[in-house]
């Protein structure tokens, strides 16, 4: 009988997955409901999936998702009330689907879209949503500005970025509100998303913490550069979930191994010892900091870790970059643990 993941970490970060109502019955679901104290839909509540169309409100796979979470005493996180990708395109553009230009009537109109969307949203979940993914990549760190070239940039400016927030703090105000992103351990991209999250608290803007992705792989990014990201952010105050961890078998896109050799998921069981040390090293400095400074915390660094899937035969990485099988999660296709779950295990 295999330790519960959930409950080895139980002093430090809840441990979440993503899921889909397919991963909510059958075999899958007893790892799910025994290791995971924590869940975020992978695509149901993202607004393509709730609202494709102005008319439409689709929330009957967010519900099934919303209601696991609630029968098993699980915290739901929400991802995401607002992303480039996979959106609700229809508030950006006219009657005909053209693209929006950039004036004032425009923006006056986004803004009223945007807020109403994400008030019923918010109100839905209300009290089953623990933890909301507000904005999600808006930061590009090959930008002069650092913000993404998205549609609500070019109509809205930043200004979106701040209606989202506070319209969802106003329809739920315990609500826990994240800006999410990836490749946050990289120095610039960080430093843009930091002084962004900066400047929206400084205005006061009702923004609590800092989603970090983290798609990584076996060799890289360095366990250290994650670490400087977190321990920045948190040392500001801000709380820090790790949103999307998958460890990818491949480090370059011509690769594709079949059968994984042993040595790759041996790798990659030490990845996932070596991260998960530092997390919950992380999470301790919290509570032993200064209680004068903002990097104090007596619910430490971390409040949650959620990986992006459960097992193997799951994962939005198959046949990413080339036609293979990437295999970047605790358990396998046969829903076995995996040196990635053993490395959890000795992490703690
Ligand atoms: C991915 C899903 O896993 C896929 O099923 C979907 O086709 C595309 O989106 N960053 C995010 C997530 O914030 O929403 C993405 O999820 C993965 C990258």
């Amino acid at each position: 009988e295999l330790e519960s993941l959930k409950d080895l970490y139980a002093d430090y970060f809840e441990i979440g997955a993503a899921v889909e109502p397919n991963r909510l019955t059958g075999r899958v679901s007893e790892l799910l409901n025994k290791h995971f104290n924590s869940i975020v839909a992978e695509n149901s509540m993202k607004p393509g999936s709730i609202s494709p169309r102005e008319d439409a409100y689709n929330i009957t796979n967010a519900n099934i998702i919303a209601q696991h979470a609630v029968d098993q005493d699980m915290t739901l996180r929400f991802h995401t009330l607002l992303w480039h990708s996979q959106g609700s395109d229809w508030m950006l553009q006219d009657a005909n689907g053209n693209w929006l230009d950039a004036t004032p009537e425009n923006k006056a109109l986004v803004e009223t879209r945007l807020k109403n969307y994400i008030t019923r949203v918010v109100t839905q979940y209300k009290g089953i949503a623990t933890y909301y993914d507000v904005v999600n990549e808006v930061i590009d760190e090959g930008r002069p500005d650092g913000m993404r070239d998205s549609y609500w940039y070019r109509i809205t400016g930043t200004d979106f970025i701040k209606w989202a927030f506070e319209a969802a703090h106003a329809a739920d105000p315990d609500a826990k509100l994240y800006i999410n992103d990836y490749n946050t351990h990289s120095p610039r991209k960080r430093d843009f998303l930091f002084d962004l999250a900066t400047s929206l608290r400084d205005e006061g803007v009702p923004i609590h913490g800092v989603g970090h992705q983290t798609h990584i792989n076996i060799s890289g990014p360095s366990i250290q550069q994650i670490s400087e990201s977190i321990q920045k952010f948190a040392e500001a105050g801000f709380d820090n979930q790790i949103t999307e961890l998958d460890v990818s078998i491949y480090t370059t896109s011509g690769t594709s191994y079949d059968p994984i050799p042993e040595e790759i998921l041996l790798q990659q069981g030490y990845r996932f010892k070596e991260l998960f040390k530092e997390l919950v090293r992380l999470d301790e400095m919290g509570k032993h900091a200064d209680p004068s400074t903002p990097a104090y915390n007596p619910e430490g660094w971390i409040s949650n870790v959620t990986l992006w899937g459960i097992a193997d035969d799951g994962t939005w990485l198959h046949n990413r970059g080339g036609t293979r099988q990437d295999a970047p999660l605790p358990f396998d296709k046969q829903y076995q643990a995996k040196y990635a779950y053993w490395g959890m295990v000795e992490a703690v």
